[in-house]
């Protein structure tokens, strides 16, 4: 018998060289050992939702609706999943007509859709830094170049963007989370909602808005999502994940008349129709009696966790730290003192059986050493104390400040 030779790698295309794996998948591994305190994850807290509910929601669409759930169905989703999702949005403010409603694998599949319909190898995309490391993933494979726009605790500083206009630069589209964002938690006031809506009307920008989290607000007022405020121009995704569980991997898009057809042939082409099954049980689900007491009670959780990890921030971060303070959503985005590194300080980190996600996976120019994402949404409020102090007293060593008393109790 011929010894078997090694097969030569075979050539790839360009697009996969630039696709590396991504640094929160990597920590995944590691971040769910037993003993690891994750502050990386942004998983929704589904162990609340009553196995009871659920079972009764999928037993209802077993028993009634067994021969479509297990079929194909239409590219754009089933009628009652793309009405459930109009409804969802108009909770939100948006009025979309349920046949301008696109049903994806999850709000994920339709950012990658779009991306496949907007972009072409070198073109200009505006995204936010930082941005969704998962938004910059699925634009990444069309080859952009990416252009990001800093944020402050308003959300996206517009006038940068206006600047860049003003300098010739004129990008297919420009994304935003423009509600509790991931990762910096923070909200675009509704000044810079409106002045974002007139500059790209203005330049003939279509904008991408991502809002999987603006149900799960803590306190305040609602603000008008973008799509509410220019329907035309706005290319909206929504994501039943958050709001209730992303085992179904359901999202949806909606998008002007024109649009929304391409947007549809590409996603066929992708996977010819998202589960049937996952589909009529998320429809089953936000239509029944179940969906309005089990989001607050998600809300009631993560406000908890919330509150719990801007206290534990408040007791065991160093001097120079800084954190945002989220009004709803899942992340705190926090700056370490000058001179740390986040990324170098991960394995250390995970020695002290504590993880995050260092702020440069959610650049796509390799900025953001000096941050860190925390997650509250998963970590119970004791685990989010202890995190947090784990992570607190190896940044108090390093910056040679004394841990706080309740750290080295
Ligand atoms: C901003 C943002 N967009 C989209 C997604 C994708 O979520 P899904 O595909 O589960 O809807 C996430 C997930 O964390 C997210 O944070």
């Amino acid at each position: 018998m011929q010894p078997v030779q090694p097969l030569p790698f075979p050539p790839l295309a360009a697009r996969a060289a630039g696709l590396s794996e991504s640094e929160v998948r990597a920590l995944f591994s590691v971040a769910s050992r037993p003993d690891v305190v994750s502050l990386a994850g942004g998983m929704p807290d589904v162990r609340i939702l009553p196995a009871e509910h659920v079972a009764e929601i999928v037993a209802r669409v077993v028993r009634r609706e067994l021969g479509r759930a297990l079929q194909y169905c239409g590219g754009a989703g089933l009628p009652e999943t793309r009405e459930a999702a109009a409804e969802l949005m108009a909770m939100e403010g948006i009025h979309a007509d349920p046949g301008n409603v696109l049903i994806t694998a999850g709000g994920q599949q339709a950012l990658d859709t779009v991306a496949k319909v907007f972009l072409d190898p070198g073109d200009r995309v505006v995204v936010e830094g930082p941005s969704y490391v998962g938004a910059i993933s699925a634009f990444s494979a069309y080859e952009p170049r990416f252009l990001a726009v800093g944020m402050d605790d308003d959300g996206m500083i517009v006038e940068d963007l206006a600047e860049l206009f003003a300098g010739g630069v004129r990008p297919k589209f420009v994304y935003t989370v423009p509600s509790f964002s991931n990762p910096a938690g923070v909200t675009m006031s509704y000044t810079r909602r409106l002045r974002l809506i007139s500059l790209c009307r203005e330049h003939g920008v279509p904008i991408v808005e991502d809002n999987p989290y603006g149900m799960l607000r803590f306190e305040g007022e609602p603000l008008p999502t973008l799509h509410s405020l220019d329907p035309e121009n706005v290319v909206y995704i929504g994501s039943a994940s958050k709001v209730f569980a992303p085992g179904f991997r359901v999202g949806w898009t909606t998008a002007r008349p024109g649009l929304f057809e391409r947007l549809l042939v590409a996603k066929e082409a992708e996977d010819l129709c998202s589960s049937a099954f996952g589909q009529l049980t998320v429809a089953a689900y936000v239509r029944s009696e179940h969906f309005a007491p089990n989001l607050a009670g998600y809300l009631a959780l993560y406000r908890e966790r919330r509150d719990a990890m801007l206290a534990a921030l408040e007791a065991h971060f160093p001097e120079g730290a800084t954190w945002t303070r989220p009004r709803g959503g899942f992340y705190v985005w926090a700056g370490l003192p000058d001179g740390l590194d986040a990324k170098a300080l991960l394995p250390e980190a995970v020695e002290r059986r504590v993880a995050y996600v260092p702020g440069t996976a959610f650049y796509p120019d390799g900025r953001g050493r000096d941050r860190m994402r925390l997650s509250f949404c998963y970590p119970t409020v004791g685990e989010i104390h202890e995190g947090v102090r784990r992570l607190g007293e190896l940044l108090c060593e390093q910056t040679g400040e004394a841990a706080s008393e309740a750290a080295s109790a």
